[in-house]
């Protein structure tokens, strides 16, 4: 039986959002496998664990969470295991009582949306920690929640993005002007402006003046010292895609078609989010909101064949572009008028983990889990598997003598 830590929650905007995926997630492990752990980020950066971080209730009220769950403090538990150890409590009495809690967890599954989870730095954690991890590497994870780094190394390999600008805080304060022009004569109008490492829409606007380029920029730099300016695709249809695997064999889903709401022309937190949904892809409930599962789409999004096989193969060459793992999903934007297809945006911890794409793929959700846990697994195995130390200590007596005050 493998020990599963579910990691949900975290310091990003997009907290409950990774709660709903991540306990879709846990639901759907199978239990004959795996045994899931929670393990909880709340917004203000402690994990906890407990076995009621699992329902979705929990969650409703704050306070008595933090009653319900224990407070826990990482430890390497040796050769790909974590340990997780209670934070002792503070009265003598209660530490007397009882021990600890302990538990040894034998793979993380990385449920978290955004921030420090899914920009490489929880990646970075796990790494340092010596325990497996779902999705993507610290390296496939921070490139890809940089919307100009990862147009960047698309461009690069020969896949159409709009044409766009990057802009940081230092270029733009005092010289608004000179920036504005830049992006007026490069770009021309109308524009997309975002923040370049949030996600779910927060801090996005379109431009149609000057005057609206000018505040969107000044709304998208207080969220992040980096911002995209991007041409705006007027007949836009969004596709995306699920890419499933390794960074040497992935597979790619069916696409789907998100629809965004009729006054809306950008696809706001709301539609991604909280819309109610009468026509959601079912699967695992989960008792609360469906997170990404509840938002409005066709799939498979209806394109002629050609065009769905040559997304679906661009989709897998940039999952392998940035070595992800586990399971992502590449956004698209077509251009109606000249039916280009742009790269937009990779998700390398998807909504829901994409299941309701991989579900009419032929992967239902408990296969798709699994296959995520193996790919973090094999990575891990792969990794200890090459040379990371040498087995000569530099610093004993014999060698001292040859190494005095050089770094040779
Ligand atoms: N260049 C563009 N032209 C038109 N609409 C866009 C463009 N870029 C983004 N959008 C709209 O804004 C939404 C959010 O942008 P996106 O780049 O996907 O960021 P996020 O990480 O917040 O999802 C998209 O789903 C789309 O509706
Ligand atoms: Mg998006």
């Amino acid at each position: 039986m493998c020990t599963v830590g579910v990691v949900l929650g975290g310091v990003a905007p997009e907290h409950e959002v990774s709660i709903i995926s991540a306990l879709q997630a846990a639901a759907a492990l199978d239990r004959e496998r795996y045994t899931p752990v929670p393990l909880y980020i709340a917004k203000d950066g402690t994990w906890y664990t407990g076995d009621a971080l699992l329902e979705v209730d929990t969650y409703r009220d704050l306070d008595a969470l933090r009653d319900a769950a224990t407070p826990v403090a990482l430890h390497p538990g040796g050769y790909g295991t974590l340990r997780v150890v209670e934070v002792p409590p503070e009265s003598r009495w209660e530490r007397l009582r009882r021990p600890p809690l302990r538990r040894d967890i034998d793979v993380m599954l990385l449920g978290l949306h955004g921030g420090p989870g899914e920009d490489g730095s929880v990646q970075g954690l796990c790494e340092a920690m010596g325990v497996p991890y779902t999705g993507s590497g610290v390296l496939g994870s921070a490139v890809g929640m940089d919307k100009g780094l990862s147009k960047q190394l698309c461009q690069q390999a020969g896949i159409p993005v709009v044409d766009f600008v990057t802009l940081r805080d230092n270029d733009w304060a005092g010289r608004e002007d000179e920036q504005l022009t830049r992006c007026l004569d490069t770009l021309g109008l109308p524009l997309i402006v975002k923040p370049a490492r949030l996600g779910s829409s927060i801090g996005i606007a379109r431009a149609d003046t000057r005057a609206a380029l000018d505040a969107a920029i000044e709304d998208a730099l207080r969220y992040d010292d980096k911002v995209i300016v991007e041409k705006a695709v007027s007949d836009l249809r969004e596709i995306n895609c699920s890419v499933l695997g390794t960074p040497t064999e992935s597979t790619a889903s069916v696409l789907e078609e998100p629809v965004p709401s009729a006054e809306e022309d950008v696809l706001s937190f709301q539609d991604k989010y909280m819309r109610e949904s009468d026509n959601n892809a079912g699967g695992t409930k989960t008792g609360g909101p469906e997170g990404m599962a509840s938002l409005d789409r066709i799939i498979p999004a209806e394109l002629d064949d050609a065009t769905t096989a040559s997304i679906q193969e661009m989709a897998v060459q940039i999952f392998q572009l940035f070595e992800c793992a586990g399971v992502a999903r590449i956004d698209f934007m077509i251009d109606r008028a000249t039916g280009t297809v742009y790269f937009n945006e990779i998700n390398t911890i998807p909504g829901s983990f994409s299941f309701y794409l991989w579900e009419p793929s032929g992967i239902p959700f408990d296969e798709l889990m699994h296959r995520t846990i193996q790919a973090a697994q094999q990575r891990f195995t792969e990794a200890r598997g090459r040379i990371r130390t040498y087995d000569v200590n530099l610093l004993s007596e014999r060698s001292l003598s040859g190494l005095k005050g050089s770094k040779g």
